[in-house]
């Protein structure tokens, strides 16, 4: 027998508030929106066996109601969309990730982190599902409530789920959110479903002051914060890093995924020495990768475990096709291996220190400026940076 959606639901919403992460306020919201109507009857679920780099196998409802309804009210992402809706492997499985209902957890913790109050007008970056879009309608109105979305066949299925869910006075708007969306400026809120390396100055300009922008931020190294910004009288907004978030980036500051062993290869090129300090530190440590991410840029860092304390470091850029690999053994000295023009272990290996020389700062000490001319993170005293 098929599970009931509001049984399943019932069930999502417990669990948050068991984990602590639905705020009271959100509740009702949780409790009466069904997440299932905004998902796709098709989805993709990863494969970790698959022996093709597009492991993104399709599951469509019809196939299997009961799987496809659960995922729909589990505490994880649902993914919604692949390669730009153009599916890049055979029977229709995906490579990248390009589109998806954020982890409902995640969703909770976004909404709580806005201090939105019923009535207050807010801007969606990233539309996606519509289901987020639908949570903020249920408690500031309907007509309060505009997401843009770059996808126009996903923002069209947002506008239907909307409607379908009597909540058609959102404004759903195809097209880039990096640009935020004039017509209907100031909001009182600005929220981000998508990364950000760079934030858009428009997201602060279209933003009374006083309000709020949050998005989740980060770097190729690090791609894990949620940024709070407050906005000024002067058209800049200052923050910091409130959170971990981790989420698929804004298409044009998108980071394609890529395949390690096509840039990683067994060449000439090769400089091979070797360090003694474990690659945890520079890779397992948030506050160190924040802050190697902030200095050593276009840096993506992948981990390849071979058991539970031995495995591969992969520092790779792919825009200049640089590399470098740190083995893990049992014990120090740890192999590295570097090729390309930037000596990738070399720069982190220097951001590290610099790191622990400046007193290993937490995430929230960097201050983030957002004005016309651009984003500046700076590293501040704990004293002088802003809380809200
Ligand atoms: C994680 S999903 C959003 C989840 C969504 N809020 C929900 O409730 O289902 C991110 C979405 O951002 C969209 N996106 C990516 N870049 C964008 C851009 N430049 N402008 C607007 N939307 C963008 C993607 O197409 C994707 O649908």
């Amino acid at each position: 027998m098929v599970a009931d959606a509001d049984a399943l639901r019932q069930c999502m919403v417990e669990g948050l508030a068991r984990r602590g992460e639905l705020d009271q306020r959100w509740r009702a919201a949780f409790t009466e929106v069904p997440r299932h109507e905004f998902i796709p009857e098709l989805v993709w679920r990863h494969d970790r066996e698959a022996d093709s780099h597009c492991d993104l196998v399709p599951l469509r409802r019809c196939d299997d109601e009961q799987d496809w309804l659960e995922r729909a009210y589990a505490d994880a992402p649902v993914n919604t969309q692949v390669d730009d809706g153009h599916p890049a492997g055979e029977g229709g499985c995906g490579f990248e990730v390009t589109s998806s209902a954020s982890m409902p957890g995640v969703v909770a913790e976004m909404l709580a982190a806005l201090e939105a109050e019923p009535g207050m007008r807010v801007l969606e970056i990233g539309t996606g599902t519509g289901y987020n879009a639908a949570l903020l309608a249920h408690r500031l109105g309907a007509g309060n409530v505009v997401s843009v979305e770059v996808d126009p066949v996903v923002a069209e299925h947002a506008r239907q789920a909307l409607a379908a869910t009597g909540l058609s006075a959102v404004t759903v708007v195809t097209g880039d959110g990096a640009q935020g969306y004039l017509p209907l400026a100031p909001y009182d809120r600005v929220i981000s479903t998508v990364a950000v390396a760079e934030v858009p100055h428009a997201w602060v300009a279209q933003t009374r002051p006083e309000g709020l922008v949050l998005t989740p931020w980060g770097s190729p190294y690090h791609p894990g914060g949620l940024l709070a910004l407050t906005v000024r009288g002067d058209a800049t907004a200052t923050g910091r890093i409130i959170g971990p978030a981790s989420f698929m980036w804004l298409r044009t500051q998108r980071i394609p995924r890529y395949i390690t062993d096509r840039i990683v290869r067994r060449d000439d090129t090769v400089t091979v020495s070797t360090t003694d300090l474990h690659p945890w530190y520079v890779a397992g440590d948030v506050n160190a990768a924040t802050a190697i991410g902030l200095r050593v840029p276009r840096c993506e860092k992948l981990y390849h475990p071979d058991s539970s304390d031995t495995g591969t470091l992969y520092l790779v850029d792919q825009w200049s096709r640089s590399w470098g690999t740190l083995q893990i053994t049992t014990e120090a000295p740890y192999e590295v291996r570097q090729s390309g023009q930037r000596k990738l272990w070399d720069e982190v290996d220097t951001a590290y220190r610099w790191w622990v020389d400046v007193g290993e700062p937490t995430v929230d000490a960097w201050r983030f400026t957002i004005a016309p001319n651009g984003q500046q993170v700076e590293l501040c005293t704990p004293a002088a940076v802003p809380t809200r």
